[in-house]
């Protein structure tokens, strides 16, 4: 394994989640500081995602690629306060997330509306990042299964049947009660749950299950990517509050990509 692919040939991307945060000074900042600090570190992909206003602020960025929060499913017209994927190409945009649970549960986003979006997304030759995850009272009862495999199965059907071309998609598993509240999934969790949408994704295409990247997010700090980059199907990490630390946020992906350096 390299730091910046898996055995697989996967992409290990460790992706920063701003959620609405920051501003125009501290973006511009944290985008030179993470600059400097990449070039003296071990390779691999990183990923930042500020909220929409503020992703030309990252023009001229190299070490790193630039992702957005959310995207419409139309392509352009009357839809005020939408920003569609093309827009996002424009900015420079090479990823962008679909369905994180925020969106889902403060503005409502169902299964449907977001497999349109990662279809949209998709076809402007964007890298969706797919977020599935359970609520705590849907943990408790046992519905962890159900929930992640109908949210997925939604997107699979809309991409419809395999074609020659695998989609560049991403997952990201973000259990709702290990967001933001310090107390990130145990792996021995994540890996059940990463084998579980592996072996969904080769259900409907093996090679899309060989090549799609899975990462987990949900409170990461550098001790659980420590931890979790010995996981096998965790590709890589979805990283929102300790993202705009920058000193955090490159120890993560320092402990991410540093994988197969020998230990001097
Ligand atoms: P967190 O957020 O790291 O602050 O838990 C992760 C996310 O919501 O993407």
């Amino acid at each position: 394994m390299s730091g910046g692919v898996s055995l697989g040939g996967r992409l290990r991307p460790v992706v920063a989640n701003w959620k609405m945060h920051g501003d125009r000074g501290s973006l511009a900042v944290w985008a030179r500081a993470l600059e400097e600090r990449l070039a003296a570190s071990p390779p691999g992909p990183v990923v930042a995602c500020p909220p929409h206003p503020y992703l030309l602020v990252f023009s001229g960025i190299r070490r790193f690629d630039l992702g957005a929060q959310d995207v419409s499913d139309e392509d352009d017209g009357a839809y005020t306060g939408s920003v569609s994927a093309r827009m996002l190409r424009d900015c420079g945009c090479r990823y962008v997330i679909v369905g994180h649970s925020e969106r889902r549960c403060y503005q409502g986003e169902g299964d449907r509306l977001v497999a349109r979006k990662v279809r949209k997304a998709l076809a402007e030759g964007l890298r969706p990042i797919l977020c599935l995850g359970e609520s705590a009272l849907e943990r408790d009862s046992g519905r962890t299964e159900e929930v992640l495999l109908r949210s997925l199965d939604a997107v699979l059907e809309a991409l419809g049947p395999p074609g020659e071309e695998v989609p560049d998609l991403l997952l990201a598993y973000e259990p709702l009660w290990a967001i933001g509240t310090g107390r990130a999934a145990e792996p021995s969790e994540v890996a059940q749950v990463h084998a579980l949408l592996r072996r969904r994704l080769a259900v409907h295409d093996a090679r899309m299950s060989a090549r799609t990247p899975i990462l987990y997010g949900g409170s990461v700090r550098a001790p659980q990517a420590a931890r979790l980059r010995l996981l096998e199907d965790v590709d890589g990490l979805l990283v929102g509050g300790a993202s705009r630390d920058i000193d955090e946020f490159h120890a993560i992906c320092r402990v991410w990509h540093d994988q197969d350096r020998p230990s001097d």
